[in-house]
Order: structure tokens, then C-alpha cells, then sequence
């Protein structure tokens, strides 16, 4: 009895083995693989287990739900023909990776001899491409207390950029509060628009700003730009108002002096001249053009 019961699990031991020994079995490093563009990278696709001398290796690339090969027949096509190559034992070495290449891949191996004669394992790839550098826009020059907007962006990074302000090359806190020299600042940063606000722009906040965008795969900055802050003076403002309106008042005062002087000849020529002739051309002209379409009617009837 006790023999017959170890021999029944020496039997399903073996079965166990035998059917382990002739499947192909497939395994991968990593099934969620981030690359950085212009960079290799290499997709894993191990044998674990496999009977057959010369599976078939086949990759495809699913972008977007459409399949298309990147490895048939023993040969690398498609997008990664002249950037690909495959490695023991089914390894896909991408040597200058492509934000393109961002897919799901699929590794499916056959082995003919297997008991289980098929296995395949899927990798997901994304490519993290480096930012551009971004679109700045800063104010030349604003006005003591108004609000302010400095606005950064960029729209090639992936995954999606961070955007750092900088003034006079020191990078800017996200919360002004947090630092002794940017406390008395009234900014609020946006990191993920690249949007900086001033609610009420103070003269310490002059300066030369540049941004920079960032995630991942890299960083890029714009040039730095100036903004000056200045005071809107008004008592300096009305003083110059004053300044001119008094200057007016000499100069017309002067003026009529002037023209009292030689009132004479003055009215003489200024007002028959000027107004007169004016009036009476307007009349000229109705008068004018009333006998000439008299003149017209007239010849016709
Ligand atoms: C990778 O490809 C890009 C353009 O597709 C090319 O400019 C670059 O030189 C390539 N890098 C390498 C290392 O081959
Ligand atoms: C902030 O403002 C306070 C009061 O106006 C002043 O005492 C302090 O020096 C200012 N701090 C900075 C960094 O400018």
C-alpha cells in the first residue's frame, strides 16, 4: 500500500516534469518599458523553457490596436528596419530609439516538438522624448501694483513638461513665502502651465527672466528676457500736467498781446480772408451748378 501511494506521486511527479520539459515557456525583465529617444533600448523576451532546436521568433508592434511586424521570416522590417536587431535568445535591441516607437510589442515564439508548442508575451514601450525649448512671454516693462502674467510652454516633451521660472538666473520657488528673499513677492506659479502670476507687481520683482522646461528625458530653457517695474508717479505726473498747462496759458496769453497789438491789420487779413471767402465759395458752387442745370434743361427742352 505504502509503496503504491509513492508510487502514484512519483508518477504525477514525472508528468508534472514532463510536461514542464516540453513546453516553450516565455519570460520578460520588465513589461512596462520607458526609454529615452535617440537612445537604445532592448525589449526582453527570455526562454525559460523549450524542447524544439529552431523555434519560430516572430515580434509584431501593436500601435493604436493595428498588429504589423517588426520580426518575421528571420528578418527585422517595418519601422525599425534599418534600428533594430535581435538578440539571444529573443531579445528586440532597439539601437536609436524613435518617439514612434511608442507601442505595445508582442514576442511569440513556436516550437513545433513542444507539448505546448506556443507562448507569447506582451512588453508596453514608451519612448520619453526631451522638451524643445519653450515659448516665453514676459513683459517689457509694467506699472508698480498692476497684475502681472509671465507665461512658458512647450508642447514636444512627453511625458508632459514641468516649467521652473528663474530671475536673474535664481530659480523662483514655487510658494514665495518659503524663501526670505522672494516673501514679499505676490506670484503664484503654475508648474504644469508654466504660468507666473504677480497679483500686485512690486519694484523687487524687476529682472531678467528666463524659463525652463523639464521632465524626464531632459531640459530646455527660453533666453532670458527683461522685465522693469516702474513707478507710475503722480505727483511727478501732475506737476509735468501743471508744467505744460501753464506753459499754454503764457504762450496764448502771449499770443493775444500780440495780435492786440496789430489788430489792424490782423482782422483785416485773418477774417475776410479765411472766413468769408469760404462762405460765399459754398454759395458760388450752388448758384453755379443751379444755372448750369438750368442752362442743361433748358437746351434739352
Ligand atoms: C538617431 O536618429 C536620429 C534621427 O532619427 C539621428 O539624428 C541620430 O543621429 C541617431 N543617433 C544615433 C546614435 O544613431
Ligand atoms: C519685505 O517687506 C518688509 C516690510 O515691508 C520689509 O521689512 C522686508 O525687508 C521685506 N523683505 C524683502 C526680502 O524685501
Amino acid at each position: 500500500m505504502a509503496l503504491g501511494r509513492h508510487t502514484v506521486v512519483f508518477v504525477l511527479f514525472c508528468c508534472l516534469c514532463y510536461i514542464t520539459a516540453f513546453a516553450v515557456i516565455l519570460r520578460t525583465t520588465n513589461k512596462d518599458v520607458w526609454a529615452n529617444e535617440f537612445e537604445p533600448i532592448e525589449l526582453t523576451c527570455l526562454i525559460e523553457s523549450i524542447s524544439t532546436n529552431n523555434p519560430r521568433i516572430e515580434w509584431k508592434k501593436i500601435k493604436n490596436g493595428v498588429p504589423s511586424y517588426v520580426y518575421f521570416q528571420s528578418k527585422i522590417s517595418g519601422d525599425l528596419e534599418d534600428r533594430g536587431v535581435l538578440r539571444e535568445p529573443a531579445n528586440l535591441l532597439i539601437l536609436n530609439a524613435s518617439r514612434s516607437d511608442s507601442a505595445l510589442y508582442r514576442c511569440e515564439v513556436a516550437a513545433i516538438d513542444d507539448q505546448k508548442p506556443f507562448d507569447e508575451i506582451l512588453i508596453s514601450l514608451a519612448v520619453r522624448v526631451k522638451p524643445v525649448a519653450p515659448r516665453c512671454s514676459v513683459p517689457d516693462s509694467v506699472i508698480v501694483g498692476s497684475t502681472v502674467e509671465l507665461r512658458c510652454s512647450e508642447n514636444e516633451a512627453f511625458p508632459p513638461a514641468h516649467y521652473q521660472w528663474y530671475r536673474n538666473t535664481e530659480e523662483l520657488p514655487e510658494e514665495p513665502k518659503t524663501s526670505a528673499r522672494f516673501y514679499n513677492s505676490s506670484y503664484v506659479m503654475n508648474t504644469q502651465t508654466g504660468s507666473l502670476k504677480f497679483r500686485t507687481v512690486k519694484k523687487e520683482d524687476a529682472g531678467e527672466y528666463y524659463c525652463q522646461a523639464r521632465n524626464e528625458a531632459g531640459t530646455s530653457r527660453c533666453s532670458s528676457q527683461p522685465m522693469e517695474v516702474y513707478d507710475l508717479d503722480i505727483v511727478g505726473i501732475s506737476l509735468k500736467v501743471l508744467g505744460v498747462m501753464i506753459a499754454v496759458i503764457f504762450v496764448t496769453v502771449g499770443l493775444c498781446r500780440i495780435q492786440k497789438q496789430g489788430y489792424c491789420s490782423c482782422k483785416d487779413h485773418g477774417d475776410s480772408n479765411y472766413k468769408v471767402p469760404q462762405h460765399s465759395s459754398g454759395m458760388d458752387y450752388v448758384s453755379a451748378d443751379e444755372g448750369h442745370f438750368r442752362h442743361k434743361s433748358s437746351f434739352i427742352i
